[in-house]
């Protein structure tokens, strides 16, 4: 109905005689060949086809009984990249050339390193069906998600690649779906929207998350956010057009905070050490993170000493980071850093309730909507210091099925063992806290996770993939000879 495309399948089953043989070639001898399989309704019972379908990418090599960085067409990876930005829905992924700035995409590169890649569709906030119906609000995205890695697994024997090595990749709304993906692997809270779609019966959970600067943890992110940036007034907010492609340049428009949103922003930073007591994380060392009601701590220590580490790994490659009046360097050693003035250099980009806008106007509020409302609230603060007329919140249950904090080495849960984890220091899409709360209820969890704040990034992915790739083959090796 909301495309002309017509269904591939009605049933599961993988048509593995449909397909095209293709070579691409990147302009400077590096050429691809690889067979494409696109267009998979990945259920049986789709609202939306064009969305709630796969193409599966295969090395031609895999064909030919040969084989790329020792994998082979039943051991390699299965590298599974998810397109949304902003929430937004998203369409398969396909290889080709990177859509902003110069080179080929991720989907070529991966295929060139030998992974087999499952790029699948997936519902957003704006999806409508025929009689105006939202059909891709929350928790649509991770179900559909969920649903093409059953399908995958469904078709395991007719489909090259490991399905016990399915590697998820996502940046921002997509790290956060990513995270999300790999957290809650076959928790039954999910089962009956699976079962609505017609998603193949059986497992979900995934072997490793790839996660860019995950827009994640919602319902605590205003929070946490204040928690950073309270006392830096001024900000340099994107226009709110650009929120429907994450993909375009984003201008920047200035302010300052006014009287409100300054005390909006005390209030939301009290919050915050009480949830992040809440969690009871401790450090490497095995003792506790924690804040006091100033929001001062452990736990604040850590943040400091992720962006000291970051600081120092840039020394060490020769950048010189004399510029940088919040670091105290001696000796080519990072000593001392000065969080204020480390917010007060990245600047803050949104305005309080960073998320769970007052007057319904975020990407996050449009997320939560329901099949005939179009934004919601989904946290009790905003809820009631709404400005919206007749605003209503999220259903509870429909807000944790969104939160990966919700599923880590929950109880009926397969979380993924392998995570990677990137935030650039000077992302301020979230707060830092966001990442590092992750991170650290992971590696509590037992969790392996390669973490890291990579120096002066601002929000994006995929800007490491020679590393990311050798992380993927380096668990994916851990893996066969366990
Ligand atoms: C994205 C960025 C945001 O700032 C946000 O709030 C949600 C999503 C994104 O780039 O996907």
């Amino acid at each position: 109905m909301n495309s002309s495309q017509s269904p591939t399948t009605n049933n599961l089953f993988f048509d593995k005689t449909r397909y095209e043989d293709r070579q691409l070639d990147d302009g400077h001898g590096e050429i691809v060949r690889f067979r494409a399989f696109e267009n998979i309704v990945y259920v049986t019972n789709p609202i939306d086809i064009k969305y709630q379908s796969m193409n599966i990418y295969v090395p031609q090599a895999y064909f030919e009984g040969k084989e790329i960085n020792s994998f082979t067409a039943e051991t390699a990876p299965i590298f599974f990249p998810i397109s949304v930005g902003g929430y937004m829905p998203g369409i398969p992924g396909a290889p080709g050339a990177k859509r902003m700035g110069s080179g080929m995409n991720t989907i070529f590169h991966a295929l060139a390193h030998g992974y087999v890649v499952a790029a699948p569709g997936t519902r957003g906030r704006t999806n409508q069906n025929y009689t105006g119906e939202y059909t891709g609000k929350a928790p649509a995205c991770i179900v559909d998600l969920k649903a093409a890695v059953r399908y995958l697994r469904f078709n395991a024997e007719r489909i090259p690649g490991d399905t016990d090595k399915i590697i998820s990749n996502g940046t921002s709304a997509g790290g956060a779906l990513s995270a999300l993906l790999g957290a809650s692997g076959n928790n039954e809270e999910y089962g009956t929207y699976l079962k609505e779609i017609g998603a193949a019966p059986v497992r979900d959970d995934i072997f490793a998350v790839s996660s860019y600067c995950p827009i994640t943890n919602l319902e605590h992110a205003d929070m946490a956010y204040e928690w950073l940036f309270n006392g830096q007034l001024n900000y340099k907010k994107m226009a709110h057009h650009e929120m429907i492609d994450f993909h375009l340049k984003r201008t920047l428009i200035k302010g300052t905070l006014n009287e409100s949103e300054a005390s909006l922003s005390n209030q939301l930073k009290e919050l915050f050490p009480a949830y992040l007591n809440s969690l009871k994380l401790q450090d490497i060392d095995g003792s506790p993170l924690t804040l006091n009601a100033e929001g001062n701590g452990s736990f604040k220590n850590l943040v400091a000493k992720l962006l000291s580490a970051s600081a120092q790994r840039a020394i060490d490659q020769g950048i010189d980071l004399r510029r940088h009046d919040w670091l105290t360097v001696q000796s080519g050693k990072i000593t001392a850093i000065d969080l204020t003035e480390y917010v007060s250099y990245i600047e803050r980009m949104k305005t309080p309730p960073a998320f769970d806008a007052l007057d319904l106007s975020s990407g996050e509020n449009n997320l939560f909507g329901s099949k005939t409302t179009p934004e919601r609230h989904f946290t009790d603060f905003s809820r009631h210091h709404s400005t919206a007329t007749n605003a209503q919140k999220a259903d509870d249950q429909v807000i944790r099925l969104l939160n990966p904090m919700n599923y880590i080495g929950a109880s009926a849960t397969t979380t993924a063992h392998y995570w990677r984890i990137r935030h650039g220091t000077k992302d301020r899409d979230t707060s830092l806290a966001i990442p590092i709360i992750l991170a650290t209820t992971l590696e509590n969890k037992g969790c392996q996770i390669d973490f890291a704040l990579p120096w002066n990034r601002t929000h994006g992915g995929d800007y490491d993939l020679n590393e990311l790739f050798a992380w993927i083959d380096v668990i994916s090796s851990n893996r066969m000879t366990n």
